[in-house]
C-alpha cells in the first residue's frame, strides 16, 4: 500500500515515520517540494504519485498565532485540505485528516461526541471545523480524527513548554478550569495504524462489512485539568508541584486566543467501529517519561 504523507516534519508526523510498519511505502514530502499554500504543487504531486492513501498530519498549529494571521490559518487547515481531499476522491484513494477538540465549544462536562455541536470559539478551532466540512464535501473515502492536547518529544507542545518552565522559573501559573484528555502522539499513531492496518486487509481482497468514513474522536482516556497535567510533569521531574504551578482560572489568564472549557472527547464511537481504545491519560504519561528521560 503506498501512503503519502503531508506534515511529515511535525510532531504527529514524526512519530507516525518512527512507527510506520516498513511493509508500506511511504512518501513524504517536506515544505520545499510541496508547500500546501500552493494548489498547483499539490495537485502535480499527488496525480504523480498516485498513492492509495494520503495522510494529512500538516496544520497551522499555533492557536493564538491564528488569530494574528487568520488568512495563513484558513489557507493551510481549510483551503490545502479541501484541494487534497478533492484529489484524493479523483483518484480514489482513502484521505486522513487530523481534526481538533476545538471545534467544540461548551463549558458543561458532557463528553462530547461525534454529533455534537460544532462551535468553535477561535480562528483556529473555525479553520478546522472548514477544513473538515470540506473534506466531507468534496471525498467519499475520507477518516477525520479529532484529538486534543497532543503531546510528544517533537517540537512545542505542553509537555516540553512546561517542563523547561518547571527547571528555569520559580512557579508557573496554569488554568485549572479548561477539562481534557493529554493524548500522547505514540498512541494517537497507534490507532491510526489500527485503521490502516484494516484498509490494507481491504486492498488485499478482504471484505469489510462496515461503513468506515467519517468523522471519529481519538484520545487517550480519562480526563484532568491543564493544572492538572502540569502536577503530574511536576511531580515525574522530582519537584513539589504546589511549589511550582499555581492554579489559575481562565478568566485571570489572558491569552490572544479564547479556548473552550470542556475538551473532554467520547471515544466510544472508534471503539465500536474499528476497537480502538487508548490507554489511561496518566499510564501513557508515566510510560512515556520513564521511557525518555
Ligand atoms: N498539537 C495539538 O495539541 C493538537 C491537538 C489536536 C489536534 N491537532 C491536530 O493534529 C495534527 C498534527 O499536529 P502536530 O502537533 O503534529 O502539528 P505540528 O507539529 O505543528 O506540525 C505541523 C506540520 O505541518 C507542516 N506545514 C505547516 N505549514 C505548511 C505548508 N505551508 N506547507 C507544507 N507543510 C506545512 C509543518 O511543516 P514544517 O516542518 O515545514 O513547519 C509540520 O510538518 C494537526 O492537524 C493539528 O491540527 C493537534
Amino acid at each position: 500500500m503506498k501512503i503519502l504523507v503531508f506534515g511529515s516534519s511535525g510532531q504527529m508526523g514524526s512519530v507516525f515515520l518512527e512507527s510506520v510498519p516498513k511493509k508500506f511505502e511511504i512518501i513524504a514530502p517536506l515544505r520545499n517540494e510541496v508547500d500546501l499554500t500552493t494548489e498547483d504543487a499539490i495537485q502535480k504531486f499527488i496525480y504523480y504519485y498516485k498513492p492509495n492513501v494520503i495522510l494529512n498530519f500538516a496544520a497551522f498549529t499555533d492557536v493564538d498565532g491564528s488569530e494574528k494571521k487568520p488568512k495563513l490559518a484558513f489557507q493551510i487547515n481549510s483551503i490545502a485540505p479541501s484541494i487534497i481531499s478533492s484529489c484524493a476522491n479523483k483518484i480514489n484513494s482513502v484521505f486522513f485528516h487530523i481534526s481538533t477538540d476545538y471545534v467544540y465549544n461548551t463549558s458543561n462536562n458532557k463528553f462530547l461526541n461525534e454529533e455534537s455541536n460544532i462551535n468553535p470559539i477561535n480562528v483556529y478551532g473555525k479553520s478546522k471545523a472548514l477544513g473538515e466540512k470540506l473534506i466531507k464535501e468534496n471525498c467519499q473515502k475520507f477518516i477525520i480524527l479529532r484529538t486534543s492536547w497532543l503531546y510528544s518529544n517533537y517540537r512545542n507542545n505542553f509537555f516540553t513548554t512546561i517542563s523547561k518552565l518547571i527547571k528555569t522559573e520559580n512557579s508557573i501559573k496554569v488554568v485549572n478550569d479548561q477539562i481534557g484528555s493529554p493524548t500522547l502522539a505514540n498512541d494517537f499513531i497507534d490507532g491510526l495504524l489500527t485503521i490502516l492496518e484494516l484498509l490494507n486487509e481491504i486492498k488485499l481482497g478482504y471484505k469489510v462489512n462496515k461503513k468506515i468514513w467519517g468523522i471519529y474522536n481519538l484520545s487517550n482516556t480519562g480526563v484532568t485539568s491543564w493544572y492538572g497535567f502540569a502536577c503530574k510533569i511536576a511531580i515525574k521531574m522530582g519537584y513539589n508541584p504546589s511549589e511550582k504551578i499555581i492554579p489559575v482560572n481562565s478568566v485571570n489568564y489572558e491569552t490572544v486566543a479564547n479556548r473552550p472549557l470542556n475538551s473532554r472527547l467520547d471515544n466510544s464511537k472508534i471503539l465500536r467501529v474499528f476497537g480502538i481504545k487508548l490507554p489511561f491519560w496518566e499510564d501513557s504519561f508515566d510510560d512515556f517519561y520513564n521511557n525518555n528521560s
